[in-house]
């Protein structure tokens, strides 16, 4: 270790959803204000997070065995510290403390502003910030985020309406959210330096209040950004979409036309178990009226099979309610119990081999259903904001439709570009094509 060292530096490995994401940036900017400065490699970092997930028991027993391996990074050099930040730091505490004791920092969703301290703790000190705060948005903190074309932005944290089934109420603790302005001045920010694309989050992010402004005032207001050229949020509940929010999607360009509507289960028995506060028929009838008022919406959803007391007819159900809606894309998942919540009181009843079933047969229906609907864009033109280059093929772009959809096409283009690219060919995922004359 050379004494000369000015700044200290910092590696995060992200795991979870889009917030995680973000609070990654949040931390990086937080830190980065307190001399830390961030690398891309953890064998030369002074500290080394893992920002985690809890949502199911795969997404902690993956951090629980890279914990074992960054182990050694310590062990090669003693003064590094490792810590867990995040919804498992949060779920398992002393579990965690127990079963990784080499870890020198643990902290909480809440707990971020806390990090400089907590780092600086004496070594061989265990620091841990393991308290909700329901005041704390983070707001006057700096974030770090990565350049590119679109931004992430924290609209609201935490969840009030604790599905039987969800950790996030226990990991992230009540819903609050940022001051509307705030947001509004800090999108104008993001593009003055380039940014074409916004994505508000919250994990039921239309439950959104600032004083007088709802979610659809938020986006209402940062539609009229100089500069905004696509306006995206996820999650909303489907039990909180709102009119007002309908209208401001069909009445502002710069808003998407597409939307992320978890529905979870095509049964009524399960929902109600699940307690997501409304039923199919309600659910059908606000995927109606967003496709009559939002011309070419895309939807996606997430869907768990295999819920306590899901039967062979619960899950025809769900079938049966995807072949109706057919959206674009779905995320497909395997119930996972998690201690703590309503639902791991009870049985859990469906075998892993027929929860693996019902998933491939959910994973093929839907993957038939996304190749149907891209390939009726053969041969339109779409409009494709330019990302970067592209995977694969080489020397190939890549973007997004508005509705999402990843396009990849032959060049010339440059990131941040809007460009018409009439589509070649399709699969379940992707669109390819040129750009069109
Ligand atoms: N706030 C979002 C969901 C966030 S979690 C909403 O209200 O829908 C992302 C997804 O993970 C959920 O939509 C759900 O499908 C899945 N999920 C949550 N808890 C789970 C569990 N215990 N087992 C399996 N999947 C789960
Ligand atoms: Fe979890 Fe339900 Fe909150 Fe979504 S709305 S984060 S599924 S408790
Ligand atoms: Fe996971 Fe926490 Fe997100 S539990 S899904 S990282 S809110």
């Amino acid at each position: 270790m050379s004494g000369a060292r000015v700044m200290p530096t910092v590696y995060i490995e992200t795991y979870g959803c889009q917030m995680n994401v973000a609070d990654t940036e949040l931390m990086l900017g937080h830190l980065g204000s307190h001399g830390y400065r961030r690398t891309d490699a953890p064998d030369a970092a002074d500290v080394i997070l893992l920002n985690t997930c809890a949502i199911r028991d795969h997404a902690e027993a993956r951090v629980l065995g890279r914990l074992g391996e960054l182990a050694r990074y310590k062990r090669a050099r003693p003064h590094v510290k490792l810590g867990v930040a995040g919804c498992m730091a949060q779920h398992l505490r002393d579990g965690l403390r127990a079963r990784a004791p080499h870890v020198d920092v643990l902290v909480g969703p809440d707990g971020y502003r806390r990090l400089p301290e907590l780092l600086a703790a004496p070594e061989g000190d265990q620091a841990l910030a393991l308290r909700l705060d329901p005041e704390e948005t983070y707001a006057d903190l700096p974030v770090a985020r990565a350049s590119g074309v679109r931004a992430w932005v924290t609209a609201m944290r935490g969840c009030d309406r604790f599905c039987t089934f969800c950790i996030v109420p226990y990991v992230r603790g009540r819903e609050r959210s940022l001051p509307g302005p705030h947001l509004v001045d800090e999108v104008r920010r993001l593009c003055d330096l380039g940014v074409s694309e916004i994505v508000f989050l919250g994990q039921t992010v239309n439950a959104y209040r600032d004083g007088g402004w709802d979610f659809a005032e938020l986006l209402a207001r940062t539609a009229e950004v100089p500069g905004i050229r696509r306006i995206r949020f996820t999650s909303p509940h489907p039990a909180e979409v709102s009119d007002r929010l309908i209208d401001v999607m069909a009445g502002c360009p710069a808003v998407a036309p597409q939307m992320h509507l978890p529905v979870q289960s095509g049964s009524d028995r399960v929902l109600a178990r699940m307690a997501r506060d409304y039923d199919t028929a309600a659910y059908e009838a606000l995927v109606a009226k967003l496709r009559a008022r939002v011309p070419g919406l895309a939807l996606s959803t997430d869907v768990i099979v295999g819920f306590p007391g899901e039967d062979e007819a619960d899950f025809a159900a769900t079938e049966a309610l995807l072949a109706r809606v057919r959206y674009d894309s779905a995320f497909l998942f395997k119930y996972s119990p998690r201690e703590g919540t309503r639902a791991f009181r009870w049985e859990d009843s469906v075998p892993e081999s027929e929860k693996a079933r019902r998933l491939e047969r959910l994973i093929a229906l839907q993957e038939g259903i996304s190749a149907e609907i891209n390939r009726t864009l053969l041969g339109t033109e779409v409009e494709v904001l330019v990302e970067g280059p592209a995977r694969r093929p080489a020397a190939w772009m890549a973007g997004k439709t508005p509705q999402m959809k990843t396009a990849v096409f032959l060049g010339p283009a440059s990131a941040g570009e809007l460009v018409r690219i009439r589509v070649e060919s399709t699969t379940s995922h992707t669109l390819l094509g040129r750009l069109a004359a």
